[in-house]
């Protein structure tokens, strides 16, 4: 298994390039199962999770072809109805694969996906939608069971206790789209990610109003054609570039960081003192070095709020800002587990509720460390370049699922930051010996 070593202590400089969003790219792809005609998606990022949705794909009858390392061509001309505990369990997000299922072959079994570490998914929202929508729903042996025969436009009002929800709202509209009659959905997220895959279904000749609001009306379609579509940015990875410009002091330009998709974390770290610069529409340029951070509050809501995945890489930020700031995770209330990794490198960070409470202002030390999950995973890789002393991140195939060459494009930066096999790792410091 490969380990991270960071030498923490160096000032970056230059220009990272951002690539393609993850969580647009996952739901997109399952949306090509809705039309037997090849779709070609473009800006795609070379992670683990989209080559996880490509080889389910694969599974269900798809022809899937990797044109270049970030273009793909999806031809779906048929379509399985059972998608298995096996494939289904290695990504969460292949829940959205129910909406195409259902709406293309007007039946589907769907394993559910079990557990996460960053709190309780559940996907009650996503079932109850469906069921607005006519489609019968079962839950049997682990299995979603959806009969799509009689389905119809709908009502659908998804708001839950933390929000709405971002993979249930795909899963809605991607079964909206074939379903006949009106369907208006209430409470929809509005993610940009949302508004990326509506984008894809209108240029497959879905009929969708109200894009990027939570009311979204879909007339349904008979069928839906092929289409050429680039995904766009991804804002997290961005968002993590920048709080690696501020934690190490170091002036850096950010391409494809899409401010507009940013706001509220922009704003925030403005709040906190970090200077930057909007370039242009896409390039965001940072200046740690003449910043003076102060601490801040954060509390993560749906979008257009702060987002939860960049919760944890901005608790490694204040930790090192001299104050007390308060993190409150509004959308996975337990998503803490970078907390005590961040605790074991000399953060002062208490978990009271729903917040963190961070003393910050105490210098880090390099450690061996434990990923939990994608996001915390960078978080502790932002905390070992502002750390004395070498910092060992153990279980990155976290951080592989969604940050494409995250220790390349930092290395490039001027990081020293090594991707090495554990086998290098001092055998005092592995917990996996
Ligand atoms: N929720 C329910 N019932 C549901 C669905 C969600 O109560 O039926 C709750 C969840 O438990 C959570 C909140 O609603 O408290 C929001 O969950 P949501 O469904 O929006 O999350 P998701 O669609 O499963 C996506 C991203 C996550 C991101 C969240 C929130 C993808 C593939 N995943 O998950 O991304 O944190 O939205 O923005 O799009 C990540 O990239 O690291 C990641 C975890």
């Amino acid at each position: 298994m490969d380990v991270v070593r960071i030498r923490g202590g160096r000032r970056l400089a230059g220009t990272v390039e951002i690539g393609g969003a993850k969580n647009a790219c996952l739901p997109i792809f399952s949306a090509c199962l809705l039309t037997a005609e090849p779709v070609t998606i473009r800006n795609v990022p070379d992670l683990s999770d989209v080559r996880f949705m490509a080889d389910i794909l694969e599974r269900l009858g798809a022809t899937v072809e990797r044109l270049d390392p970030h273009t793909w061509r999806i031809t779906a001309a048929q379509v399985a109805t059972r998608a298995p505990y096996d494939l289904v369990r290695k990504m969460r997000a292949s829940v959205c694969l129910m909406g195409p299922m259902v709406a293309r072959m007007k039946r589907a079994e769907v394993s559910l996906p079990g557990g996460c570490v960053i709190g309780p998914r559940p996907i009650d929202l996503h079932l109850k939608g469906l069921s607005k929508l006519n489609c019968g729903v079962e839950i049997e042996a682990g299995y979603v069971k959806l009969d799509g025969s009689r389905m119809r436009g709908g009502e659908v009002f998804l708001g839950g206790r933390h929000g709405s929800t971002v993979t249930g709202t795909a899963n809605i509209l991607m079964a909206a789209v074939l379903t006949p009659g009106r369907t208006r959905i209430d409470s929809a997220a509005c993610e940009p990610e949302v508004v990326d895959l509506c984008r894809l279904l209108i240029s497959m000749g879905a009929k969708i109003e109200g894009v990027g609001s939570h009311a979204i009306h879909i007339e349904g379609v008979e069928a839906l054609h092929g289409a050429d579509y680039s995904v766009l940015h991804d804002r997290i990875e961005a968002g993590t570039y920048l709080l690696a410009g501020a934690i190490t002091h170091s002036d850096i330009t950010v391409k494809g960081a899409q401010a507009e998709h940013m706001a509220a974390f922009l704003d925030k770290l403005s709040e906190a003192g970090l200077v930057f610069e909007i370039v242009d529409a896409a390039t965001i340029r940072v200046r740690g070095d003449q910043s003076d951070l102060r601490p801040v509050d954060v509390i993560t809501l749906p979008h257009p709020g702060f987002p939860t995945d960049l919760q944890a890489q901005t608790c490694a930020l204040l930790a090192l800002i001299p104050g007390l700031s308060i993190v409150t995770e509004r959308v996975y209330p337990n998503r803490f587990m970078h907390v005590p990794e961040l605790g074991r490198m000399g953060a002062d960070i208490s978990i009271e509720g729903p917040s963190a409470v961070i003393k910050g202002g105490r210098p880090l030390s390099g450690a061996p460390v434990m990923a939990s999950d994608l996001r915390a995973s960078a978080a502790l890789i932002l905390a070992g370049l502002a750390a004395s002393g070498e910092t060992w991140v153990q279980r990155i195939y976290h951080l592989d699922r969604g940050y494409e060459k995250f220790d390349e494009k930092l290395a490039s930066l001027g990081a020293d930051v090594a991707r090495l096999s554990d086998t290098e790792m001092p055998k005092d410091l592995s917990v996996e010996a």
